[in-house]
């Protein structure tokens, strides 16, 4: 079977990390935890934490700034700018405004994509819709988060897990050389809402007092049901992108999933029958970091001559909802 032509590419990656370096030994200090139950459950080693006083929107237009120079464009060439974050600057607006100001981008429409850890695949679909049907040419699409201000720093489940951190793409048309996005889907299952939520803080649960107290405004996770719907939902997505693609497994030169747990990878690695080598990690290095862990992975990767010009790239992810999805790319 063959590929259905790709309408949109990436031109350009980028990525930004806060300097400060929390290990899993610092972690020890502060909850009942260690080192190894860390690295062993979850592969994580560290996760970058931002300065006090720096944003969301900082990290987003860091990784913005890099992917667009990558690109050899600059913010006056945009159209477009889809931001996939949970964690903005404010509850309104959006952080992709604050982006588009630091950036100093044309009034172009600016908009945040809500998929969790989902996002960054949301935001690349969206995007390749707005590019296949003409209206918009160049987008800049950023995955951000800064998890570390909305985590609950007493529970030992969720605060070892997560990291912040951006990565950005930019989109242009496809050129007709085969490279670009050949497939890429997008799914939510709403039944398992509050398996992974911030409870309070929206209009079902306006914040109290007592409320900010029993942390009702951070992340709480019932680790095991997304760990096994991950596993679950993460091959399923990636092989209907793949059927979509007209690809099997094997055709792909590289895996870039999200990365929550080292152990969802394997196992998506085994049922997709690919080795771990194939895939890229760097979990270790950031924890989980939200609709940010794709495109900073993308980023390393196509930096450091890992994924090259022509190679087959699988993006799969999955997050609060749940929402996942997955794209195949030829980069
Ligand atoms: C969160 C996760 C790492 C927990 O791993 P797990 O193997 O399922 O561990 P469990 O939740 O069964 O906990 C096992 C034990 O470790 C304990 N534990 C939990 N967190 C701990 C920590 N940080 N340090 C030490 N012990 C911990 C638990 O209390 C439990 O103790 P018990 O057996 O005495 O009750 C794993 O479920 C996971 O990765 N889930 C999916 C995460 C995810 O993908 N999230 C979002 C998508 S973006």
């Amino acid at each position: 079977m063959s590929s259905p032509q790709p309408r949109s590419r990436i031109l350009g990656t980028g990525s930004y990390a806060p300097a400060r370096v929390v290990h899993n030994t610092d972690l020890e200090k502060i909850v009942d935890t260690s080192d190894s139950w860390i690295s062993e459950r979850t592969g994580i080693r560290r996760r970058h934490i931002a300065a006090e006083g720096e944003l969301t929107s900082d990290l987003a237009a860091a990784a913005g700034r890099s992917a667009l120079d990558a690109a050899g464009l600059s913010a006056a060439d945009l159209d477009m700018i889809i931001v996939g974050t949970i964690s903005g600057d404010t509850p309104m607006p959006s952080c992709a405004v604050y982006v588009q100001q630091k950036l100093g981008a044309q009034e172009i429409p600016a908009f945040d994509i809500s998929a969790a850890c989902a996002g960054f695949v949301y935001g690349l679909t969206i995007a390749d819709q707005f590019i296949a049907n003409g209206v918009a040419r160049h987008v800049l699409v950023i995955g951000v988060e800064l998890l570390s201000r909305i985590l609950n720093w007493k529970d030992r489940t969720t605060c070892v897990l997560f990291g912040d951190g951006a990565g950005a793409v930019v989109l242009g048309p496809a050129s007709g050389d085969g490279r670009g996005i050949i497939s890429t889907r997008i799914f939510s299952d709403g039944t398992l809402a509050n398996s992974l939520v911030i409870p309070g803080g929206g209009t079902a649960e306006p914040l109290t007092p007592e409320g900010i107290e029993q942390s009702r405004n951070k992340v709480h996770m019932v680790g095991q049901d997304i760990f096994k719907v991950a596993v679950k939902n993460l091959s399923s997505a990636s092989l209907i992108a793949l059927d979509t693609a007209g690809m099997a497994a094997g055709d792909l030169d590289w895996v870039v999933a999200h990365q929550a747990n080292l152990r969802i990878i394997s196992q998506v690695a085994a049922r997709l029958s690919l080795p771990l080598e194939r895939f890229v990690l760097n979990i270790e290095e950031y924890g989980n970091t939200s609709s940010a862990s794709i495109p900073i992975a993308l980023d390393e990767a196509v930096r450091d001559g890992r994924i090259k010009s022509g190679q087959n790239v699988l993006f799969c992810a999955l997050g609060a909802g749940i929402s996942w999805g997955a794209s195949v790319i030829r980069m």
